[in-house]
C-alpha cells in the first residue's frame, strides 16, 4: 500500500501569532496519525522558524510554498534551500499553479527548482494541472503530459523516490468546484502511467500523487478512496485545524 501525504498549503495567510494559533490546534487534533500518512504544513517563509520549531518532536512535517533554483547571490526578495532547510523543512511546494499563473513560472524553471530541491535533500511537491479552458478544449491529456515530462526532466529513480506530484485541476483551486473523483482518477492514473514511461512500474507503483483543488472535509474521503490518490494538498480547509484534521483523518 502506498504511503498518503496530506499537505496544507497555507499560501498568503497567517502572520506569527496566527500561526501559533494553527500549529497549536494541528498537534492537539493530529496527536496520532496511521504510520503510513504523512501530515505537511506548509505556511508562509516568515512563519516557517517559529512553526518548525513548534512541530519538533511531533509527527508533522514542514514545507515551504516555493524557493529559489539558485544557491545564494543577489537575488532580492528570493529564499534558498539552505533558508528553507535551516527553519526546519522537510518539503517544498514547487510550480504551484499560482506560481504559474501570477509569477510567470515554466516547466524549465520549477523542473531546476526541483532538481536543486533533490540536490539539496528536501522532497518536492511538484504540482501540474490543466486550466478550465484546457480541459473543456478536450487537451488536458497533452497538457498534463507536456507538464509532467517538463517538471521531471532529467531526475534520477533515485530523485524519484524523493519526488511527490500534486494534481491540481486550475479550475478547482479555490473555487469550491472539485474534479470529480473519477474525473482526478483518470488524470492521476496518465500521470503513473507517465511516470513508468519515463522510468519503470515498480517505481511508478511507489510514487505519491496527491490531488489538490477544493478538498474539503467532506469530500476527501471520496478522492482518497480512489486507486491512484495518494493525499491531497489542501488550500482553504487547511486554515482551520478542525477542517484540516478532519481531512487527514478522511484516510482510511
Ligand atoms: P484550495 O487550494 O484547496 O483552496 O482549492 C488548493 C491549492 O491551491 O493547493
Amino acid at each position: 500500500m502506498r504511503n498518503v501525504i496530506i499537505a496544507g498549503n497555507w499560501k498568503m495567510y497567517k502572520d506569527l501569532s496566527a500561526t501559533s494559533e494553527l500549529v497549536e490546534g494541528l498537534k492537539t487534533r493530529l496527536a496520532s496519525v496511521p504510520p503510513r500518512v504523512t501530515v505537511v504544513v506548509c505556511p508562509p517563509f516568515t512563519s516557517l522558524a517559529a512553526a518548525g520549531s513548534m512541530l519538533k518532536g511531533s509527527t508533522m512535517k514542514l514545507g515551504a510554498q516555493n524557493m529559489s533554483q539558485h544557491d545564494e547571490g543577489a537575488y532580492t526578495g528570493e529564499i534558498s534551500w539552505n533558508m528553507i532547510r535551516s527553519a526546519g523543512c522537510e518539503y517544498v511546494i514547487l510550480g504551484h499553479s499560482e506560481r504559474r499563473q501570477y509569477f510567470g513560472e515554466k516547466d524549465e524553471l520549477i523542473n531546476a527548482k526541483a532538481k536543486k530541491a533533490l540536490a539539496s535533500s528536501l522532497k518536492p511537491i511538484i504540482c501540474v494541472g490543466e486550466t478550465l479552458a484546457e480541459r473543456e478544449g478536450g487537451i488536458t491529456d497533452r497538457v498534463i503530459t507536456a507538464q509532467v515530462k517538463g517538471v521531471l526532466a532529467g531526475l534520477t529513480r533515485s530523485d524519484m523516490s524523493s519526488v511527490v506530484i500534486a494534481y491540481e485541476p486550475v479550475w478547482a483551486i479555490g473555487t469550491g468546484k472539485t474534479a470529480t473523483p473519477a474525473q482526478a482518477q483518470e488524470v492521476h492514473q496518465l500521470i503513473r502511467k507517465l511516470i513508468s514511461q519515463m522510468h519503470d512500474w515498480p517505481l511508478a507503483e511507489q510514487t505519491v500523487i496527491q490531488y489538490g483543488g477544493s478538498v474539503k472535509p467532506d469530500n476527501a474521503a471520496e478522492l482518497l478512496s480512489q486507486n491512484d490518490i495518494d493525499g491531497a494538498l489542501v488550500g482553504g480547509a487547511c486554515l482551520k485545524a478542525d477542517s484540516f484534521a478532519a481531512i487527514v483523518n478522511a484516510v482510511k
